[in-house]
């Protein structure tokens, strides 16, 4: 699986990791075993969220890693309403019970609310201290709330910024990734087959996906993976609770597009869609 450094964490992740929202609505067993799956081959990555099922997700999430959790680059996030700093100190506390561990790699704002962005940057790096969590970022920032992160935490303490990115989303590519790359930040690019709006094999993106995919003995969903991980900077969480999904999406791997195939992608996917 390729590798790519997470931001200033010095810890190096894989590019491909796992999603886990709505993963409660699934069978309990299948979705631990798609999972498991997925750490099996490499999708070490897995980003789950308190929000998700009520904590329902990271329920599973914990389930799965159980026994294996030195394997796992594990994130969560907390919602905007706890993001206090007691109400973080006591999210944080409650997101590792339900995951069964005693530390995250990396805890995230999961959007900008209305509480001070001080007050929860502050508990962040109390949580940090603590070893509770080895890292922090943010998630659905633009560039206005990056800055103002950015104020409060100064260089190199804002690991990531989680948000949409898929092919027919690539809005974030405009201005958040270029100011996430001057910042050394990761961006973990979410829903990255639009969820559940992946482009149909009848529509003229999706004819040239199968056509580069033939061509490299892939499938069009491994062919969109590698696409949204080609830059150094970029990470992705296909969400899987069919063991079959995650052994395709982990097959991504093995997807080396080339300077042509990037090219023919970005013509049919335009970055910024006619009006
Ligand atoms: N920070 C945020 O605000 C935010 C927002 C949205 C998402 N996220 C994160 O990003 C993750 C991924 O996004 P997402 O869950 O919205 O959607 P997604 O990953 O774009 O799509 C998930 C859907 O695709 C299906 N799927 C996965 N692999 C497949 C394959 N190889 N072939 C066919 N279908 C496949 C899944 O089915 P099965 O489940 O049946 O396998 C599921 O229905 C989330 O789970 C979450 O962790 C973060």
């Amino acid at each position: 699986m390729p590798m790519h450094r997470f931001g200033p964490t010095r810890r190096d992740v894989p590019a491909i990791g796992q999603g886990t929202w709505f993963i409660d609505q699934a069978d309990r067993d299948a979705a631990i075993a798609a999972l498991r799956l997925g750490l099996d081959r490499g999708m070490t990555h897995i980003d789950t969220a308190e929000k998700y099922g009520g904590g329902a997700a990271e329920e599973i999430v914990g389930a799965a890693i159980a026994g294996r959790r030195d394997e796992v680059f594990l994130v969560s996030k907390i919602v905007p309403d706890n993001a206090s700093v007691a109400g973080t100190l006591a999210s944080c506390e409650a997101s590792l019970a339900r995951l069964g561990t005693d530390r995250l790699d990396c805890y995230l704002l999961h959007w900008r609310g209305a509480l001070p962005l001080e007050d929860t940057i502050e508990a962040f790096e109390r949580l940090c201290r603590a070893g509770k969590i080895l890292s922090w970022g943010v998630s659905n920032f633009y560039v206005d709330d990056l800055e103002a992160a950015l104020a409060v935490a100064g260089e190199g303490r804002i690991a990531c910024n989680q948000v949409p990115y898929d092919l027919t989303e690539r809005a974030m590519e405009q201005q958040v990734l270029p100011w996430c790359e001057t910042h050394g930040i990761a961006m973990v690019g979410y829903s990255p087959f639009g969820h559940g709006r992946f482009p149909g094999p009848q529509t003229p993106g999706g004819r040239l996906l199968a056509e580069i995919a033939a061509a490299h003995d892939a499938t069009p969903r491994q062919v969109a993976l590698s696409f949204l991980t080609r830059r150094p900077s970029l990470f992705t969480i296909p969400k899987a609770a069919d063991r079959q999904h995650a052994a395709e999406n982990s097959g991504a791997e093995n997807v080396r597009l080339s300077a042509t195939d990037i090219a023919r992608i970005d013509g049919a996917f335009p970055l910024a869609p006619a009006p």
